[in-house]
């Protein structure tokens, strides 16, 4: 009966140590994998088929991220397509417009699981310099341009946040311009884009509140300003422009530097702070 009982208990050890030894096992292969295989992250970029967007795509995906480009009509996004060529594993091209808060939802159900180190509101309007002249103002045109500059990124980041949050960069950055300083408005004189500026001064406040909201949680929020650039945006305008190839960089390396420590940075491309 002992001999039995003293059987039982080894059979009983035995089991336990295969389980220890199994257990072990896998988790020194999970971190031998982990260690074997670089982690690679993500962007999320709006209006991304062309301008500072497509940029930004291109210069994400040299740096061997993975990006996932968003635009309103993809069937005419060619050079996006075209960039798929070259990276397919790489870039996924998804269909957004960014007042689309449905679309928006879906398309953050739809990524569910994703992580986004990076999520890039970059999609924006001018509202055209005519229909913001005091006097004549177009307010149909103000409130696209809210929509488009202001509300989007606030959507989009609620959207967005569990990608974010599940990411290892989680950084929530916005395109925004020193033409919503205020303080440089009064340096640069002449009232003028009533919308487009007012447009970018609240995406401002909207994003510092974030930022405070979010640091707790790990998430650094900021904003980019590219300067003058060559892109449609500025056509016809009679002033010396960056090629985005270079704000683009400015902007990427601006971006690395926005971390939970100086969330709420409101960064120009020379890598010093815009004044509010
Ligand atoms: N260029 C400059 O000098 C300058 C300076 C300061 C700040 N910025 C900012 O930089 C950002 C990019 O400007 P950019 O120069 O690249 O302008 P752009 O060449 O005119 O490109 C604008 C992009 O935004 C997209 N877009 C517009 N409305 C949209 C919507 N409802 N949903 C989704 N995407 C939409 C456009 O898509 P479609 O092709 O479908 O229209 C396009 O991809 C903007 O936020 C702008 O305010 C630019």
């Amino acid at each position: 009966m002992n001999q039995y009982k003293n059987m039982n208990n080894l059979s009983k050890l035995f089991t336990n140590l295969l389980t220890v030894t199994l257990f072990v096992g896998l988790m020194f292969n999970d971190q031998l994998r982990s260690e074997s295989e670089p982690y690679t992250p993500t962007t999320m970029i709006t209006g991304a088929n062309r301008g500072i967007g497509l940029e930004f795509t291109k210069q994400y995906l040299q740096k061997g991220w993975k990006v996932i480009a968003t635009c309103r009509t993809p069937d005419r996004a060619d050079e996006l397509n075209n960039l798929k060529k070259n990276y397919p594993d790489h870039l996924s091209i998804m269909q957004l417009d960014v007042t689309d808060h449905n679309r928006i939802d879906e398309l953050a159900l739809q990524l569910s699981g994703i992580p986004v180190d990076v999520l890039l509101n970059n999609a924006g309007i001018s509202g055209g310099s005519s229909n913001q002249i005091f006097g004549t103002m177009d307010y149909k045109v103000y409130e696209d341009v809210l929509a488009v500059n202001t509300i989007g990124p606030l959507k989009m980041a609620e959207a967005f946040y569990p990608h974010v949050k599940g990411s290892q960069l989680k950084k929530i950055i916005t395109v925004s311009s020193s033409e919503g300083s205020i303080e440089t408005a009064f340096k640069r004189g002449g009232g003028r884009l009533f919308f487009y500026r007012s447009s970018k001064t609240a995406l401002n406040m909207l994003m510092v509140n974030l930022a405070l909201q979010l640091k707790s949680r790990g998430i650094a929020v900021g904003m980019v300003n590219p300067g003058a650039t060559d892109t449609d945006f500025m056509t016809g305008l009679p002033f010396p422009m960056r090629k985005p190839e270079v704000a683009v960089a400015d902007m990427i390396r601006n971006i690395e530097n926005i971390t939970v420590e100086n969330t709420a940075a409101y960064i120009n491309y020379n890598g010093k702070p815009v004044p509010w």
